[in-house]
């Protein structure tokens, strides 16, 4: 089950960066939801690399639905998603026997692990290529949320230094309009800002790194699993499984530490009939559920490892120290295309929680 995920719906990655193709499958839909190959696309579109701030690999992701769809409706059996990889240089990885290790990937560790058996050419399992497949088959999960008026938006809450206006909760266009954006951010000055920083830092033969910030709106209270599928530990586990993700901290998160318990609290009101917190540095989670209240959290996304920079390593085919001069074509910031991701991660992990408290019919009423 290591490479899947999830009670109620779940999913299973399998691919290689520069095998034939890469995939998901989708179990434990209900039977009757509409999937839309636009929306996939549109998904698709988001993680794809884009403009100056992208790698110039050129990845179109075709995709193709093999099953668990009938005319545009969920059969309830498992859908599985194909994306073929078209675009693989795989001589970029070859270096006449040598396999120098690339600092903070996952070279060295896979190798202890599947004792050299592992496909090593652009990453093998372990390339951000994947989470075209995991952004295909969230893009599935985002829609049928989406019809439960349950939305998720996603920002780049900080670039290279640069901060972004906060999240307006309050605009649910405004909201929406991220999910349009491959640079998502609120306020465009600030995103100009970062993706000039992006430039400079290839530029500079070097990358940065940043923070995504993500809201769940329209959560019903009572959604959570205690103690150990919690919405935020099941939530936790999926972001983390986001390559380049290193850090995940829910509402006030870390800055809780520094707070007194009468700044830090939520208190409770009642407003419209309906029992509120007037703030909500909870990030929408009480003991694991979820309190009616957006479910915020933010994930530190770290600066690409793959730099054209000479880097120190070791020669895992001699293991001698050797020194790395990289080739090949990658992004000089992960961050906007991770966005993508990570909604797609939230989507299935809110959908597989929904469906453990409400079942999974429930999903297509
Ligand atoms: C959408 C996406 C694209 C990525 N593309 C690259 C890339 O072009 N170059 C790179 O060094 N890392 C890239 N990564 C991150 C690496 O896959 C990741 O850092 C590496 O596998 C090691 O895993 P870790 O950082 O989680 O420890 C990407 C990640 C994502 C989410």
């Amino acid at each position: 089950m290591k490479n899947t995920f999830g009670q109620s719906v779940a999913v299973t990655l399998f691919g290689e960066s520069h095998g034939p193709a890469i995939g998901a499958v989708l179990d434990g839909l209900a039977p009757g939801c509409a999937v839309s190959e636009e929306a996939i696309r549109k998904q698709l579109d988001r993680r794809r690399p884009q403009g100056n701030t992208g790698t110039h690999r050129r990845e179109p992701d075709p995709f193709q639905l093999l099953s668990g769809v009938y005319q545009g409706k969920t059969t309830g059996t498992p859908l599985a998603i194909v994306i073929p990889n078209t675009s693989q240089r795989s001589a970029d990885y070859e270096n006449d026997g040598a396999y120098p290790a690339r600092p903070s990937h996952a070279d060295f560790a896979a190798r202890c692990k599947y004792h050299g058996f592992e496909d090593r050419h652009g990453g093998g399992h372990f390339s951000g290529r994947l989470t075209a497949a995991l952004v295909a088959a969230g893009a599935v999960a985002l829609d049928i949320l989406k019809g439960k008026d349950i939305s998720i938006a996603t920002h780049i809450a900080r670039c290279a230094g640069i901060d972004d206006a906060p999240l307006p909760l309050e605009d649910p266009a405004a909201l929406a309009a991220l999910g349009e954006m491959s640079f998502p951010v609120v306020d465009r000055l600030a995103g100009e800002r970062m993706e000039e920083a992006i430039l400079a830092a290839r530029e500079d033969r070097d990358s940065v790194g940043g923070i995504l910030e993500t809201a769940v709106l329209g959560l019903p209270a009572g959604v959570g699993e205690p103690w150990f599928d919690t919405m935020e530990s099941v939530l936790a586990h999926m972001l983390f499984a986001v390559p380049a993700v290193k850090g995940v901290e829910f509402g006030a998160g870390f800055a809780l530490a520094d707070l007194r318990g009468s700044q830090a609290n939520d208190p409770l009101r009642v407003r419209d009939g309906k029992i509120v917190t007037t703030s909500n540095h909870s990030g929408g989670v009480n003991g694991g559920i979820t309190n009616g209240m957006p479910v915020t959290f933010r994930c530190a996304v770290k600066p690409t490892a793959s730099i054209f920079q000479p880097q120190d390593t070791v020669d895992l085919t001699t293991g001698e120290e050797t020194t790395l001069h990289l080739k090949g074509r990658h992004d000089p910031a992960i961050v906007h295309r991770a966005a993508a991701v990570v909604d797609a991660v939230t989507a299935l992990t809110v959908l597989d929680l929904l469906a453990l408290r409400y079942g999974t019919d429930w999903m297509a009423g």
